[in-house]
C-alpha cells in the first residue's frame, strides 16, 4: 500500500540537501510519510507554483520550504497554498544565511510562513514542528513525540562535566 504523503519538503537546490537531510531523517524517525523535492522559486517558478497549488488536494498537510540567499521559496509556496508553510533558512556563501533568515522571517502581513533557525537546527525543528501539528489529530504520534522529548531530557540530565585538575 502506498502511504499518503503528509509533509512536502521543498528545497531550492540540491545544494540544500546536506542540511535538509536532517529534516527528512527526523520525519522518518517518526514514520511520517514525506516527500523531498528540489523546486526553485526563481529557476523553476512554474513548477514550484504548481506543486504548492496541488499539495492540499493531494492530501499533504504541511509544507516545509528551504532556501538560501533571496529566499522567497517558502513565501511563494504560501502564496499558492493555504497549508501551513514552515520556512528553513539555508546557510549562504557570503552572508552565512542571515540573508535567507531575513527574507523568510520578514514576510509582509497576510501570507505567513513560520520561520525556523538557520541551518540544521532549523531543519530538525521544522520536522518536529510538523510532527507536533500532525500529533494534534493522532494519539499514537503524540505519544511518540512525548517519548522523544523524555529521552532527550534524560540524555541532558545524564551528562557529566569533567572535574578540574
Ligand atoms: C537557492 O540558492 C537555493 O535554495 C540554495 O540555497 C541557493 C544556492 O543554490 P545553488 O546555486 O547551490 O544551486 O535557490
Amino acid at each position: 500500500m502506498i502511504e499518503q504523503t503528509l509533509v512536502g519538503i521543498v528545497m531550492g537546490s540540491d545544494s540544500d540537501w546536506p542540511v535538509m537531510r536532517a529534516c527528512a531523517e527526523m520525519l522518518k524517525r517518526f514514520a511520517i510519510p514525506y516527500e523531498a523535492k528540489v523546486l526553485s522559486a526563481h529557476r523553476t517558478p512554474d513548477a514550484a507554483l504548481d506543486y504548492a497549488a496541488c499539495a492540499q488536494e493531494r492530501g499533504v498537510k504541511v509544507l516545509i520550504g528551504a532556501a538560501g540567499g533571496a529566499a522567497h521559496l517558502a513565501g511563494v509556496l504560501a502564496a499558492k497554498s493555504q497549508l501551513p508553510v514552515l520556512a528553513v533558512p539555508m546557510p549562504s556563501k557570503h552572508l552565512q544565511g542571515l540573508d535567507s533568515l531575513l527574507a523568510m522571517v520578514q514576510m509582509p502581513g497576510g501570507i505567513p510562513v513560520a520561520t525556523f533557525a538557520i541551518g540544521e537546527a532549523g531543519a530538525v525543528n521544522a520536522a518536529l514542528f510538523a510532527v507536533a501539528m500532525l500529533a494534534l489529530n493522532d494519539h499514537d504520534l503524540a505519544r511518540k513525540l512525548a517519548e522523544f522529548r523524555v529521552n532527550q531530557s534524560d540524555k541532558v540530565l545524564s551528562k557529566t562535566l569533567p572535574d578540574l585538575p
